[in-house]
């Protein structure tokens, strides 16, 4: 039987890149999004231009119920060998200015969302001769940034899940690899808070590069991809009490 790669958040940004990049290497997808956004149209379009099979699966990854489902659904119709936690939310706000929805709409879609997916299609890839998850944290996973609170909270559960379960499954046909990007130019709020400092415009990637850098590292079953090894390095020499004040300085200016 054919087998897929299921990418959430695939309608636009990275997870469009992702299905892209898997597409020239003839992969076949199953594409989840919101839904009413073209979806549909743009699974199309790739099944014509790379001759693979891709389906589309819109719904609203918040609802519990519909996270559920689409496991389900997919454990039942598709061997499913690489899956891609994709979708993600963040913001820039003070706590006292946010209300609850943003707390649990971030809390949700990383958190609950990756992890919940991982453990539901989990006996599914483990029966594949070869299965790969690839979670999606950020360079915000390293380090506490006040302003962005929730945010990088959120990616250091996904970065800590991602090498936790690694090591579960080492023995096993399927790897665990976790990438910790910087900004990458996926949409108008990224691009416009790069633009206000140097280091932004610095360190911002294109998604077609960072689709490409993980998707073959993934297949080397590279744990963390780091596809800015700059940063990350100037990340992992300073410590907390002088990166976390200056990151926060930052992401408060972006409030302005
Ligand atoms: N962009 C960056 O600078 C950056 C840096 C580091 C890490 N990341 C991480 O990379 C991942 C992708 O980011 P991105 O910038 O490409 O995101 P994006 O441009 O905002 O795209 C997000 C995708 O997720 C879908 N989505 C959003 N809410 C959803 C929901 N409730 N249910 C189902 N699908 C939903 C969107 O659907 P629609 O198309 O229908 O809206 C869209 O396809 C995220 O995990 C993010 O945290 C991004």
């Amino acid at each position: 039987m054919a087998q897929y790669a299921l990418i959430t958040g695939a309608g636009k940004g990275l997870g469009k890149a992702f299905a892209i990049e898997l597409s020239k290497r003839k992969i076949n997808t199953i594409l989840v999004s919101k839904p009413n956004h073209g979806l549909q149209h743009f699974c199309t379009i790739l099944k014509e231009k790379y001759e693979v099979d891709c389906v589309s699966y819109e719904t609203d990854l918040l609802i519990y119920e519909n996270l559920i489902s689409l496991a389900n659904w997919a454990n039942q119709h598709f061997d499913v060998f690489i899956l891609i936690n994709n979708v993600g939310t963040g913001g820039t706000n003070k706590m006292t200015d946010v209300d609850i929805e943003y707390i649990n709409k971030i809390i949700k879609l990383n958190i609950v969302t990756t992890s919940v997916l991982t453990h539901q299609l989990l006996p599914n890839l483990l029966k594949q001769p070869a299965g790969y998850i690839l979670n999606i944290a950020s360079l915000a996973a390293y380090l506490p940034i006040g302003f962005k609170t929730v945010y990088p909270a959120s990616k250091s559960f996904i970065y800590s899940f991602s090498r936790g379960l690694n090591q579960e499954l080492k023995g096993t046909n399927t790897s665990v690899s976790v990438v910790t990007p910087g900004p990458i130019n996926t949409n108008d709020g990224v691009v416009k808070r790069t633009n206000k400092g140097f280091f932004g415009k610095f360190m911002i990637l294109e998604p077609e590069v960072v689709a490409e850098i993980c998707i073959q590292k993934l297949f080397e079953k590279k744990v963390e991809i780091i596809v800015n090894p700059m940063i990350w390095l100037l990340i992992k020499i300073f410590p907390k009490w002088v990166k976390t004040p200056i990151m926060s300085r930052i992401a408060k200016r972006e409030l302005s």
